[in-house]
């Protein structure tokens, strides 16, 4: 009898450690980060990477009595390798949570694989609002793009700017800031007299611009993801546009910190609004942009950075909550409802739908010791996500 029962025990054992969802060993704790570290979206993948390990820095690599360690996987942005890796780092490496992804197809892929073996999923970059609905794992750290665009869609038909012509990448976020804003602009009296989307593999701008150029709207207002931004304003630009009096509007990714001081003077005067600037005035944010600033030279933190610091530091708090005990579920749990001071300034994780909620700034860009910087000039104070409602 007892030799039935430790037998038994003994291909229980043997069971869970062949299952493919079993997690790492007892002492470590694994964070399984898939980014675009190479190709088009790079500059996401180095931003969230670079803010993840000063994440860890500053706030040490044991928690809980767990040996945190944090593995990170290049997806070039490229959902079937996404897919792939997400498998390999759960069944393999065995990580506790997987985070990252740096564009909505790559999250979506991600998913089912979230769910089918209960790992929490950290979004720190992808913008769609429909991401978080993909998975019950999913918890969100970046933003969503009706919420950068419906506040928009306010600021411009009070400030002058009614006929609107958009251009956005042709996918999901670029897809949604189109509808939200151009919903939101028509509530306000104004009008969209043309929607243009753009490739988001190697995109021509030159001939779109040309068209809005011919239709001399009072604004072009724009969504390209983030390293996309630099080529829109040097065309726009190149064309004359702005002093055709055609101004420039936006969700923050066009004038994207990573890239905005590079883009020269033509840049001074845009409006856009966004849920993160390098210039937030905070002493969290100038402690967290000192140190990003230190650590990484020559890069300066953008919305991406923070996306991904703030992912580590949910995760952490997940870890410390479940004393280093938690499941997949237990973690989850104690993802849903965090509230902190982010260097973006107060944000929580909605306990509902998981997603992040948090003030919008309407910012224009300004010189600032002889830098260009997203200066915020206005506040709509926490902001869910608008695509939620629909
Ligand atoms: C997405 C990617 C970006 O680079 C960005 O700025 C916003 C959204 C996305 O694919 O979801």
């Amino acid at each position: 009898m007892k030799k039935r029962v430790l037998l038994s025990a003994i291909a229980a054992a043997s069971l869970l450690a062949a299952s493919p969802f079993s997690f790492a060993a007892d002492d470590t704790f694994k964070i399984g980060l898939i980014l675009p570290m190479t190709g088009q979206q790079a500059s996401t993948g180095k931003q969230i990477a670079a803010a993840a390990h000063l994440y860890m820095a500053q706030n040490g690599s044991t928690v809980a009595g767990k040996k945190i360690e944090l593995i990170i996987k290049d997806d070039a942005a490229t959902p079937d390798v996404t897919k792939r890796l997400a498998q390999e780092l759960i069944v393999n490496d065995k990580v506790n949570v997987i985070g990252g992804f740096g564009v909505t197809p790559a999250a979506l892929a991600a998913a089912p694989i979230a769910t089918q073996s209960k790992t929490p999923m950290v979004v720190m970059a992808a913008a769609t609002s429909i991401i978080t609905q993909a998975s019950p794992y999913i918890v969100r750290t970046s933003f969503t793009l009706p919420q950068a665009a419906v506040a928009m869609g306010d600021w411009a038909p009070k400030n002058g700017i009614k006929k609107v012509v958009t251009l956005v990448s042709d996918y999901g976020p670029g897809i949604d800031a189109e509808k939200f804003f151009k919903e939101r602009l028509i509530f306000n009296g104004g009008q969209v007299v043309e929607a243009l989307r753009v490739p988001l593999r190697s995109p021509d701008f030159a001939p779109f611009l040309q068209k809005v150029r011919d239709l001399k709207p009072d604004a072009l207002f724009v969504f390209v993801p983030s390293g996309a931004g630099a080529a829109v304003m040097k065309q726009f630009l190149e064309r004359g546009m702005d002093k055709a009096g055609i101004k420039l509007i936006g969700t923050g990714d066009v004038t994207d910190d990573d890239q905005l001081n590079d883009m020269g003077d033509g840049a001074l005067g845009v409006v856009t609004s966004h849920h993160y600037s390098a210039s937030h005035n905070s002493a969290t944010n100038k402690k967290f942009v000192a140190a990003f600033e230190a650590a990484n030279k020559g890069m300066r933190p953008n919305f991406m950075a923070v996306g991904g610091y703030d992912g580590m530091r949910v995760i952490y708090e997940a870890l410390k909550a479940t004393k280093g005990k938690g499941t997949g579920d237990d973690l989850l749990a104690a993802m849903k409802g965090q509230i902190f001071e982010s260097p973006r300034g107060p944000m929580f994780i909605d306990a509902q739908t998981r997603d992040v909620v948090q003030n919008i700034y309407i910012r224009k860009v300004e010189k600032v010791g002889g830098k260009l910087y997203n200066t915020e000039f206005d506040t709509l104070k926490d902001v869910k996500d608008p695509g939620k409602a629909k």
